[in-house]
């Protein structure tokens, strides 16, 4: 495949969600901790937490959700690559059903896929059976924004908010793990890897205006 042709499949990122490898292996010893059989990712990109928590739990079987073909594609290359094609379902349609039988979802980033984050809570909550678990992965303002930050991103919660917000609907927090400012780099410069030179230069200054104030928190939630 020419580079070009690669552009939208994210080759310089490990994980589509501001992670380094440290803080994967941290979620990855977390959520293997909870022995989990029936895992569902909503918006799972290319899996790759999906697929190294596969690895970790050799009884679970796992659906991964995605509208990308791309993405889905690489994730299937992986899973062939780390002997788990067999444990894994790739498909394009969220499918209510499937949360059903889950003991362990993935939502990281991709709330939307659902709706809004409350949407999300409830959505989850309602369809996953009592004392499963949720990995949410979501966005917080962990300093107050600037008007012009605010106008992008719009209204979130502060980390305060946040936690009350999940306990309203219905769900214990377990675990909390803030993405660091290195989390956020790799993110965003690798990110930027994938993008058209004309665009780097505003992207980076972008990326400097909200480093920091734009804060990203990683969940365990438990069904109360
Ligand atoms: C920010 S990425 C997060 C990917 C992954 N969870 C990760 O952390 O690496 C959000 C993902 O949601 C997917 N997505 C967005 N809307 C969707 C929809 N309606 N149905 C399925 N997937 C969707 C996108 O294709 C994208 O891969």
């Amino acid at each position: 495949m020419a580079a070009s042709d690669r552009q939208g499949y994210y080759d310089d990122l490990d994980f589509n969600s501001p992670m380094t490898e440290v803080t994967a292996s941290e979620l990855v010893a977390m959520l293997q901790r909870l022995d989990p059989l029936r895992v569902v990712d909503v918006g799972c990109g290319w899996a790759e937490l999906l697929l190294r928590l596969l690895e970790a739990c050799p009884k679970a079987t796992a659906t991964g959700i995605d509208h990308d073909d791309a993405l889905l594609a690489r994730a299937a290359h992986h899973a062939a690559d780390r002997g788990v094609a067999d444990r894994v379902e790739l498909r394009p349609q969220f499918g209510g059903q499937l949360l059903a039988d889950a003991d362990l979802a993935l939502c990281v980033g991709s709330e939307h896929v659902v709706g809004s984050r409350t949407d999300a809570l409830r959505a989850f909550h309602d369809a996953m059976p009592p004392q499963s678990r949720l990995l949410l992965g979501t966005a917080f303002w962990a300093t107050t924004p600037s008007d012009a930050l605010f106008a992008d991103f719009g209204q979130l919660p502060d980390l305060g908010d946040l936690l009350d917000a999940v306990a309203a609907e219905g769900w214990r927090t377990r675990s909390l793990l803030v993405a660091t400012g290195r989390d956020w780099d790799r993110f965003e410069f690798g990110f930027m890897a994938d993008m058209a030179d004309d665009k780097v230069d505003d992207y980076r200054r972008a990326y400097l205006t909200r480093r920091g104030v734009l804060g990203f928190a990683y969940l365990l939630l438990q069904r109360s």
